[in-house]
């Protein structure tokens, strides 16, 4: 099994199949652009598993400072392939993430995780998040 940061255009275009399961309205054919600008223009970056072989569960993860704790690493999409749920995959992943997250001397991690996603709650209960805020936005037209 191999858990690493996506940076070739073949590492970030194999992310797409389980990423796409997670965020359906993503157009394959602008996958790879899309990520290179986010890249560019935000830090983001994709993180995956590999395992024999295969995807099987992938992250879009953010470094960013703000003036509440300083730098944090956010968790913006975290996903394990359906047929590969419950396998221990997404704990690896999310626990490297930790470890990546000290590494680029982020003093937090957080995410923001739609109400409804309450088995996903109680995976990241279980890894020791606690729940800290409530998040609100508007649509723009
Ligand atoms: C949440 C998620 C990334 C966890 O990945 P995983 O590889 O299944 O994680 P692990 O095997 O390490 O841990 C499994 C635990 O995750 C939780 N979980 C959350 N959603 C789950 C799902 N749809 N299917 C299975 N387990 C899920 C359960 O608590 C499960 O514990 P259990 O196996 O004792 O029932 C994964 O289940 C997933 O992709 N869910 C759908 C997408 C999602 O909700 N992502 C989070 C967005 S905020």
């Amino acid at each position: 099994m191999e858990i690493k940061i996506a940076v070739s255009d073949a590492d970030i275009a194999a992310c797409f199949a389980v990423l796409s399961q997670l965020r359906p309205h993503l157009p394959q054919a602008d996958f790879l652009a899309t990520i290179r600008r986010l890249e560019a223009t935000t830090g983001f970056r994709l993180a995956s598993v590999t395992d024999d072989g295969r995807v099987r569960a992938v992250a879009g993860i953010r470094a960013a400072e703000w003036l509440y704790a300083g730098k944090y690493l956010e968790i913006e999409d975290l996903v394990t392939a359906e047929a590969d749920r419950s396998r221990g995959y997404g704990g690896q992943l999310f626990d490297w993430l930790v470890q990546h997250a000290r590494a680029q001397g982020c003093r937090q991690l957080r995410l923001v995780s739609g109400v409804a996603r309450e088995a996903a709650h109680r995976f990241y209960g279980r890894k020791g998040m606690r729940f800290e805020a409530k998040y609100f936005s508007m649509d723009l037209g």
